[in-house]
């Protein structure tokens, strides 16, 4: 049961949890209309101390098609933030006017803080480099609904692995399901968290690292790209040193599997080239689709109005 709960780290659920989230998914897309009032007279509040496209307005896209309604700031210096209201106190006022409430903050642990705080379900919609749970509802829905199954799948993921929340937060889920093997691909300075690795291998975990896309493409079943995060660095030299280690193009897409499927969380930079799009194996925009489906359910779940 999920009504009341916060969703800060994506073990947070258990896999049977993901997987009841997923099916009521499944049933909104095939059946939108039968859920467009089940959330009437419920306020979603989305807080983003964070710059966001796809999380915030699919977030309230969803509240909006389930006949919610919602509040909340794009940008926290418009709000008492900026004279100084600690996390603690916006929480406790926010618990006051809405019912469910996601929050993206740059800072590592600050949705947790809220939670602490909160009379209503907080959802971690984005903490710094640390993880993205909602993301990977939206990743697995797609990896789902497009391969059929969570397991026994090769999963590559690219790119910025060190401050990359939403692979952090893959890893976690996907290795919650059976025989599932990590191809992490990065440059040195990008590597996996220690304390991930540590967690894979206490589970018993298959993964392996390379720095060279192109000797591993022809084996995964799944390509993760990730974008390498300017507003992660502290040095801006690194990151024009870092920023185009991986550019997927067509002539790498000639050594991949026919079945292999491209995945991003968005926004891109120039890790997967335009040309790629028109590809049918590139489902990164229906991902981003399946993220509201995924944000639906999951705000259904919440709210204990899946019942
Ligand atoms: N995938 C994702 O988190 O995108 P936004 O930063 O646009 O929300």
């Amino acid at each position: 049961m999920l009504k009341g709960r916060n969703l800060i780290d994506i073990k947070d659920v258990t896999k049977e949890e993901l997987n009841e989230i997923f099916d009521l998914a499944d049933k909104i897309i095939s059946d939108p209309d039968k859920f467009s009032h089940i959330c009437d007279g419920k306020i979603l509040a989305t807080l983003f101390y964070e710059p966001s496209t796809r999380t915030r307005l699919s977030f309230e896209t969803a509240m909006l098609r389930l006949g919610g309604r919602v509040i909340g700031f794009s940008e926290p210096n418009s709000t008492s933030v900026s004279k100084g209201e600690t996390i603690a106190d916006t929480i406790r006022i926010i618990s006051c006017y809405a019912d469910v409430v996601a929050m993206r903050h740059p800072k590592e642990g600050a949705p947790k803080v809220a939670s602490m705080y909160s009379k209503i379900p907080v959802i971690n919609a984005g903490d710094g480099g640390h993880q993205h749970p909602t993301q990977t509802l939206a990743d697995l829905l797609t990896i789902r609904s497009i391969k059929g199954s969570l397991s026994n799948l090769k999963i590559g993921c690219c790119g910025d692995l060190k401050f990359g929340r939403t692979v952090h937060s893959l890893i976690k889920a996907m290795s919650m399901y059976e025989n599932n093997s990590f191809t992490l691909i990065s440059p040195q300075e990008l590597k996996v968290p220690d304390y991930i690795k540590r967690e894979m291998g206490k589970n018993n975990i298959k993964y392996m690292e390379t720095k060279k896309l192109e000797e591993v493409i022809g084996d995964l079943d799944i390509l993760y790209m990730t974008r390498v995060q300017r507003e992660r660095f502290f040095n801006e030299e690194e990151y024009i040193r870092l920023k185009d280690s991986y550019v997927l193009d067509k002539d790498k897409m000639e050594n991949s599997g026919k079945n292999m499927i491209i995945l991003h969380p968005l926004p891109r930079v120039n890790e997967i080239a335009y040309e790629v799009d028109d590809d049918p194996r590139a489902c990164y925009f229906k991902q981003a689709k399946y993220g509201m489906y995924a944000r639906e359910a999951l705000i259904m779940k919440l709210l204990g109005m899946d019942k």
